[in-house]
């Protein structure tokens, strides 16, 4: 069934409180569930109440004390009737942790219980109405063998804990805060803990701990959590200057587990976190993964307010919290890493996996208007897109409104199930603005385009600005929408411009005229990527290069770079090019990254940033009908170019880098991301000479972030440097999964002539699982990502991805339909593999018992 978010209705009832009794065991756990409910007053009178449930096996039903048979499953709900306004209903139910392997609701791994119920896992634990805008106070007692589950963690305060007989033991947990089920969690296993404390603004103690599996092949992970404690802290210290946001609890304790479905989960008082975001060491974790730790840290302390205390009315309001926090987080870590190099990142991230939902058969509104299953909606729209147009917000009325505008927002619906529309209003009212007209960026899909043209005249500049939403599924006819632009005038000569501003295009078109200019000016538009849309204009090459080498806004010189060579391959790309042309296209592309490659004014971090090429994907967007393979080689065949034409440049950036010694400082990581990035260019232009290079980078190491970056060059080349690299690799990390997850995704990814041979020998070796999570999405994500190996025009790569759908599918459908949007891009590529993809799709929509979860993805893929 599809549900749509014009039909909510408040729930018929409310649960103040709810009481679970766990027994907990791997096999069988028994939940006993109590809950305290009455009718709500604001929803219409029902004679039942239904609680959703999903694979549990039904034990008994009380209500009031006693045993009732008042009852039916609709599918696999409870339906029970009631006749009075309060009562008091409990059920037992049993459960089967270690069959469940999609891995929601209560799960074994590693021999540890954890549980993900985020969005209806829940209803996979005990019967509840598993919806977020029902609010329960949680008590819960849990009893497990003390030997096999010596650690046993629920949300809230640990109210009590003792032994019992025949070697049990139990904790009682309190949660004084209401709250939906999908932030309910429990962990019970043999873990270790990093522990720590923070005191809050208000003087408030706050126990911190990072939990492990204690025991471990290979020795505890205690040690890779130092990391991910202080990265909490900065959270907390940072959401109470920033956003005037305080913890609310004594404790804050956060899990590793090795098999996640998704990144972390923000559980009252209880974070679950896949090991990928909280493990980290400078051996087995690259820079970027330190800063990834940082980031999803930050990301679910910052739930506690924008998710938590307020959550989300249903689901359709996922972005609400989604959005929002994750806004929240990328304005941490600009404050933490610096502001340009972390919004080039975001906005990387943007368009490689928010453009092509929005421009494909998947494209949704921020705010869906349907769905089937909601697991398909976390989504980089969500998400990214989200934390985009709160973006806009901040960026029309400026920080300080923007922060009253959330005061107000944090104020008013403190405690609530709120929506979207709450957080416009609250932000309408106590951030002055009217943003009547900027609800379209949550009605309408789409990622806008903004044609831009400027023209000189006497001593007038006229800026002509005309915005066009696609057409997307279900939405065939847009409006324009409230686009700002912060923009800058430059002149040529002097390298100056006379301020920045910011303009807000709210209708189809828009002239602007600027005074004052006797030559014509070199315009910077959408400078700190202020808004997300498609800026389109055909800029002189000159004016591109003088932006990557003068604009004094970071993320506008980054975009002119990316420009010049999209233009530019482009153009090679529609054969609409002389071979002179071609030549001069490249022959600025060598000077632009010239003047990159030996600006002294340039931070290492910034510099790593331009040299890196727009993306196969991202190139991909700008054509209707792209041909994979075309793309790939032109885009090799620049780099081999660039390299070639400033091979001692990059030689010199290397063995410059080579010599900064390796440590945790900014010039130092500085240097580990150009260093590896030159290795690219040398590769692609001397593959011999930089196979030794690289290796020698391999063997110096002193870090992951330069033994992954050596590795992932060597991989693409051929020679014993790669054999002997990926070996001595694997045989060091043999016993570190997170590690080994690298060394399938860096194969799975890597630019070799035979890399799908190699993803096909992957799939047999014996580390490889389709139960882990990590393991699949290294392999096969890196796969899908992986143009020349995927998009092979025999189609093989198609069947490849459509054998692990069907093949995991039934063991975990929610990670299995995250891979079905590569083969959705067929009416994006050329017919003839268009066609081989679509057959595929077909394929899978025919198997039978296919997923909710997968037949959902396919059926909108096909169209
Ligand atoms: N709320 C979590 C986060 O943003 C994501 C959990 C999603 N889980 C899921 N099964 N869809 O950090
Ligand atoms: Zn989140």
């Amino acid at each position: 069934p599809v549900i749509r978010r014009e039909d909510y209705t408040p729930f018929a009832w409310m649960v103040p409180e709810t009481r679970l009794h766990f027994d907990l065991g791997l096999e069988a756990t028994r939940v006993v569930s109590t809950l305290t409910i009455a009718r709500n007053s604001k929803a219409d009178r029902s004679p039942t109440i239904r609680l959703n449930g999903d694979a549990l096996e039904l034990v008994s039903v009380c209500v009031d004390g006693e045993p009732t048979d008042s009852w039916s499953m609709d599918g696999d709900d409870l339906v029970l009737s009631l006749s009075g306004d309060v009562h008091q209903v409990e059920i037992a139910t049993q459960i089967d942790p270690s069959a469940n392997s999609q891995l929601m609701g209560l799960y074994g791994s590693n021999g540890m219980l954890c549980t993900q119920c985020e969005a209806e896992g829940f209803r996979r634990i005990t019967f509840f109405p598993d919806r977020p805008d029902v609010l329960s106070t949680y008590s819960v007692r849990m009893e497990a063998v003390k030997a096999q589950f010596p650690i046993l963690l629920c949300n809230g305060n640990k109210v009590e804990e003792g032994d019992l007989e025949d070697g049990r033991h139990f904790a009682e947990w309190h949660d004084p805060w209401p709250k939906p089920s999908y932030l309910f969690a429990l962990v019970a296993g043999d873990l270790a803990a990093n522990s720590s404390a923070f005191t809050t603004m208000s003087g408030r103690e706050v126990e911190l701990n990072v939990w492990v599996r204690a025991q471990k092949e290979g020795g505890s992970d205690l040690a890779r959590t130092e990391h991910a404690m202080e990265s909490l802290k900065k959270s907390m210290q940072w959401d109470e200057e920033t956003f005037g946001r305080e913890y609310d609890l004594d404790l804050y304790n956060i899990v590793a587990v090795s098999d996640f479905n998704m990144g972390a989960m923000e559980n009252k008082g209880l974070n679950v976190f896949n090991t990928k975001y909280i493990l980290a060491d400078s051996d087995t974790a690259t820079d970027a993964d330190f800063d990834a730790v940082e980031g999803v840290i930050a990301h679910e302390y910052f739930h506690n307010w924008s998710g938590n205390r307020i959550t989300c009315r249903d689901w359709f309001q996922l972005s609400l919290k989604e959005g929002f926090t994750v806004l929240r987080d990328q304005l941490f870590s600009q404050d933490m890493q610096g502001e340009a190099v972390k919004r080039i990142e975001d906005v990387r991230i943007l368009r490689s996996a928010q453009f092509p939902e929005d421009s494909g058969p998947l494209a949704h509104p921020i705010r869906p208007d349907s769905y089937r299953e909601i697991s398909n909606f976390y989504t980089a729209t969500v998400y990214n897109k989200g934390a985009e147009v709160i973006r806009m917000i901040r960026s029309m009325v400026g920080p300080q409104a923007f922060r009253a505008g959330c005061d107000l927002y944090f104020d008013r619906h403190d405690g609530e199930a709120a929506t979207c529309e709450d957080f416009v209003r609250a932000m309408e009212d106590g951030a002055g603005i009217d943003l009547q007209q900027f609800r379209l960026w949550y009605s309408q899909a789409g990622t806008p385009k903004v044609d831009v043209a400027l023209e000189h005249d006497g001593s007038t500049a006229t800026l002509s600005l005309k915005q066009t939403v696609p057409a997307t599924p279900g939405q065939p006819a847009k409006h324009p929408m409230p686009i700002p632009l912060k923009i800058a005038l430059f002149d040529r000569e002097s390298g100056q411009h006379g301020g920045e501003q910011l303009v807000v295009l709210d209708s189809s078109e828009k002239e602007l005229r600027f005074e004052g200019f006797s030559r014509k000016p070199v315009l910077s538009i959408n400078r700190g990527y202020t808004a997300p849309v498609a800026i389109q204009r055909s800029t002189p090459r000159d004016e591109l290069v003088f932006l990557a080498a003068q604009d004094d806004d970071s993320f506008a010189r980054y975009e002119a770079m990316q420009e010049l060579v999209v233009s530019h391959l482009v153009a090679v790309l529609g054969d609409s090019l002389t071979d002179s042309e071609i030549d001069a296209g490249r022959a600025s592309i060598v000077e632009a990254m010239r003047a990159i490659l030996t600006d002294n004014a340039l931070d290492d971090s910034m510099r790593g940033e331009l040299m890196m090429l727009p993306s196969q994907t991202y190139l991909a967007e700008q054509m209707l009908a792209a041909d994979p393979s075309r793309i790939h080689a032109e885009r090799e065949a620049l780099k081999a170019w660039v390299g070639t034409h400033l091979q001692q440049q990059f030689e010199e950036l290397h063995d410059r880098a080579t010599a900064v010694p390796a440590t945790f400082d900014a010039a130092s990581r500085g240097a580990r991301k150009v260093k590896t990035q030159a290795l690219v260019y040398l590769a692609a232009a001397d593959p011999d000479g930089t196979a030794k290079r690289a290796f020698a980078q391999f063997n110096a190491a002193q870090n992951m972030t330069d033994r992954q970056g050596a590795l992932m060059v060597l991989t693409g080349l051929d020679g014993v440097e790669r054999t002997n690299a990926l070996l001595d690799f694997y045989n060091r990390y043999q016993n570190n999964a997170l590690v080994i997850d690298k060394w399938f995704v860096l194969q799975a990814l890597s630019l070799h002539p035979n890399a799908m041979e190699h993803v096909k020998a992957l799939a047999k070796h014996p580390d490889f699982t389709l139960r882990n999570p990590n393991r699949v999405r290294s392999l096969y994500m890196g796969f899908a990502g992986n143009p020349h190996a995927f998009h092979q025009a025999d189609g093989e790569g198609y069947r490849i991805l459509a054998d692990l759908i069907l093949a995991l599918d039934p063991i975990n459908p929610q990670t299995a339909a995250r891979f079905v949007p590569p083969l959705g891009r067929w009416r994006r590529i050329e017919p003839g593999r268009a066609a081989l993809m679509r057959a595929e799709l077909e394929r899978i929509a025919a198997a039978e018992n296919l997923s909710r979860d997968t037949f959902e993805q396919v059926t909108r893929s096909l169209g």
